[in-house]
């Protein structure tokens, strides 16, 4: 039997995807009909409620004044971890590399110390906190990577906490196995790729939660060809590559990424025009992050130049202890602001753009017709206002599958 489940009327504004001939297909005084957890219907809010009428069904929200906007997808985060590396931003600001800490056993390997010493338990907490917030902020989907075990056992156990995490909170969460993030004390970046191909990966696979692999490809982190090695191990398991690529120096991570068909190249802030023709032409979607470039100082993706070159990307937070902002419509404020993207860019980028670099386009990040009505109402009667309050929340309601929710489902403490 089918249900109607909600209709949202009377809104300012609906954006329902990217457009055909303008940026976005959006109506003006518009209404949303969920059947069954799906988009039933978009457009005016007469022809809408006539066909559906809000009194019969399950909830009924008056959105006058506001903007509804599909429901973020965040398609690059590490957001488990364990400890806190607030005083490494302190030390940043005060002149500190990036990769000085690391190389000083801090950054990366000091998450990792504090999440191999976490219970199961403490790690699911965590997430399930992270996933509230982010929530709170119109995310509906979002990506998740291991990384801070980088043996085979704490990665199946991050990996294990994404999953029930995942089953324990509205938001869906899609779990990457990033056993290659960084190269543990005691080992050299050679004899580490063997140990995540032959321990890491057959665990992963036989666990079956991963659906990604993705690879720190940088300069004195994993060169090209182990980056390669460990993508094409995964690609045996089943796991599509995504690549961490060109963040601190140009490497040749965008180069691979087109090669072996990756899902999406993240960071990209040293890509060249040549690697920036290679990902549009082998259709791998540029995920960019200026969260990162925000709190490292560093400059921002060159954007435009993906946007000129004819490719469609994505935006994403990079939640993670460096980059310690799980807001969407913070990334896409600094989107629009650091990188010169449009509002309506910035916004089709962090739902449709997210779901791309998911593989996940024609599955979520727009409101057409049949797809999952995972939506965000923002307090405030268009698009623009997401970037335009930048610091401020302008999410007031979110809809997964049709249903207000909020927070996770009973306590996570
Ligand atoms: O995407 N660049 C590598 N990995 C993360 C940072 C992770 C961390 O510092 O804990 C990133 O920015
Ligand atoms: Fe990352």
């Amino acid at each position: 039997m089918t249900e109607l489940t909600t209709v949202v009327y009377d809104a300012s504004e609906i954006v329902v995807g990217p457009g055909e001939s303008e940026t976005l297909e959006r109506h003006a005084d518009a209404a949303l009909a969920v059947v069954d957890g799906r988009v039933a219907a978009v457009g005016p809010t007469d022809a809408v409620t006539d066909e559906y009428p809000p009194g019969t069904a399950t909830h009924a929200i008056d959105a006058d004044g506001r903007s509804v906007i599909p429901g973020f997808v965040d398609s690059h985060t590490h957001g488990l971890f364990a400890g806190d590396r607030s005083d490494e931003f302190a030390a940043k600001l005060r002149g500190k590399e990036y990769q000085e800490i690391l190389a000083e056993g801090g950054g990366i390997l000091r998450t990792v110390r504090a999440v191999r010493e976490a219970s199961d338990e403490r790690l699911r907490s965590n997430l399930l906190g992270h996933l509230d917030t982010m929530l709170a902020h119109g995310t509906t989907t979002v990506e998740v990577k291991s990384g801070y075990g980088l043996d085979a056992e704490t990665e199946c156990r991050m990996l294990d906490a994404i999953r029930r995490a995942d089953e324990a909170h509205p938001v869906d969460v899609v779990p990457t196995f990033m056993g290659a993030h960084a190269v543990p004390d005691g080992t050299d970046a050679e004899a580490y790729t063997e140990r995540v191909i032959d321990e890491q990966l057959p665990a992963v696979a036989d666990q079956g939660i991963a659906e990604f692999c993705d690879v720190f490809c940088e300069e004195d982190v994993f060169s090209v060809a182990q980056s390669r090695r460990v993508l094409e191990a995964g690609m045996e398991y089943g796991l599509t590559p995504k690549v961490h690529a060109e963040e601190f120096v140009r490497l040749g991570g965008a180069g691979l990424a087109a090669d072996v068909d990756a899902a999406s190249a993240d960071h990209l802030l040293h890509a060249n025009d040549e690697d920036r023709a290679a990902l549009v032409e082998a259709g791998v979607t540029p995920v960019l992050l200026p969260g990162t470039a925000f709190s490292l100082g560093a400059d921002y993706a060159d954007a435009r130049a993906f946007l000129d070159e004819g490719g469609s990307v994505a935006v994403a937070t990079d939640f993670n202890p460096n980059c310690h902002s799980g807001s969407m419509g913070f990334a896409i404020a600094l989107a629009c602001v650091g990188m010169g993207m449009t509002p309506a860019e910035a916004l089709l980028a962090g739902t449709h753009g997210g779901a791309r670099a998911l593989n996940r386009a024609g599955r979520g990040g727009t409101l057409r017709e049949g797809m999952p009505a995972d939506v965000a109402i923002v307090d405030a009667p268009s698009h623009v206002h997401v970037p335009y309050n930048f610091g401020v929340n302008t999410v007031e309601t979110v809809l997964k599958n049709g249903e207000p929710v909020s927070g996770t489902e009973g306590n996570h403490e």
